[in-house]
């Protein structure tokens, strides 16, 4: 309700459509802004490339998190989406989180609501929760422990073979660990809407084009196109493979933003985008993260608005599960 008002509050001044004088270098003023309010900016690999280029840091979930708990910036401006904010917000309560768009949500986080998952934890009271970090901050407060994509596996693994676990809310990245760790924990069903939109039936057809090209995917893709996959991991696991790897070619089953920092890695070699069930969708690109754009990253330093406000309590109960995975993933 808190971040409505905020939002309802910033349309009306016209904060968030605030028109912006078209002789502003908008870099520069960033940067000025930034080093003024002493801020640090943090973007994800899914942002557009200007967003990524002007952040003092670019990863994927976990780095972010990890970037977030060793600032000592006064303010953390958090190009990304709201559950990343809400993740720094809980490491750093004193500091001021700022987001560009309040409206940069979700569908995974969307798909677990608090009350819905409540009820259904409620039916295995012997049983663990392990929830990914794409998951609001109130989803935290039931977990025990919170994991990326990064470290899914190995904070699956903290647990003793015969804890039982839930895990929410991507059912995919749930079946991929259950694949790598043989265990059989309880999915909630949620997915991500970019992951879950490839046909596996026209990636089949694109690798019998290009034998030479290596699948590579985010484990929030569905079983079928991982199972195709010659590798699968985070976004930084992703990108560090192309950079490793020998081959000259790569079909990318992940957020189109990730192209960004592969081809400045790898410039001489090839990216190709896997296709969606429906290609004139344009399925690749997250809608959420392109919410982001540097005239938007302009208004909220100028204004430090919109704000990431969570209440104590929330931050106290989420505060444990995201310190739990910190520690773990050292
Ligand atoms: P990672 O960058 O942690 O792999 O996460 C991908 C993602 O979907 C973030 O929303
Ligand atoms: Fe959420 Fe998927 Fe967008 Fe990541 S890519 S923010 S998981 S909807």
């Amino acid at each position: 309700m808190e971040q409505l008002h905020i939002e309802k509050m910033l349309e009306e001044k016209g904060f968030i459509d605030e028109p912006i004088d078209p002789e502003i270098k908008l870099v520069e003023e960033i940067n000025r802004l930034k080093k003024e309010k002493n801020a640090v900016i943090l973007s994800h690999f899914y942002v557009d490339g200007d967003l990524q280029d002007i952040a003092d840091y670019v990863g994927d979930s976990l780095g972010l998190a990890q970037e977030a708990a060793k600032t000592d910036a006064d303010m953390i401006v958090f190009v990304g989406v709201h559950f990343m904010a809400e993740t720094a917000k809980i490491i750093n309560p004193s500091k001021k989180v700022i987001l560009p768009d309040l409206k940069a949500g979700c569908s995974l986080a969307e798909s677990a609501p608090y009350e819905k998952f409540a009820e259904f934890k409620a039916n295995y009271p012997d049983h663990k929760v392990v929830s990914y970090v794409n998951c609001s901050a109130d989803l935290k407060t039931l977990s025990d422990i919170v994991c990326t994509s990064a470290n899914a596996v190995k904070i699956v693994e903290s647990f003793p073979k015969s804890q039982k676990l839930i895990f929410a809310p991507d059912k995919n990245l749930g079946n991929y660990i259950n694949s790598q760790t043989g265990r059989d924990m309880v999915l909630w069903d949620g997915a991500c809407m970019v992951h879950e939109q490839y046909s596996v039936e026209k990636i089949a057809d694109l690798m019998d084009e290009h034998p030479d090209a290596e699948l590579i995917a985010h484990p929030e893709c569905e079983t079928p196109v991982l199972l195709l996959a010659n590798h699968i991991g985070s976004t930084t696991a992703l990108l560090k493979y192309i950079q490793e790897n020998s081959s000259k070619k790569y079909i990318v089953a992940t957020e189109s933003g990730i192209f960004h920092q592969m081809k400045k890695a790898a410039p001489e070699k090839t990216f190709i985008a896997a296709p969606s069930v429906d290609s004139t969708c344009g399925c690749n690109d997250c809608s959420y993260m392109k919410l982001n754009n540097l005239q938007k990253l302009y208004t909220c330093l100028k204004h430090e608005l919109p704000e990431v406000t969570l209440p104590e309590d929330v931050i106290e109960k989420g505060k444990i599960p995201i310190l739990r995975m910190l520690e773990i993933s050292k």
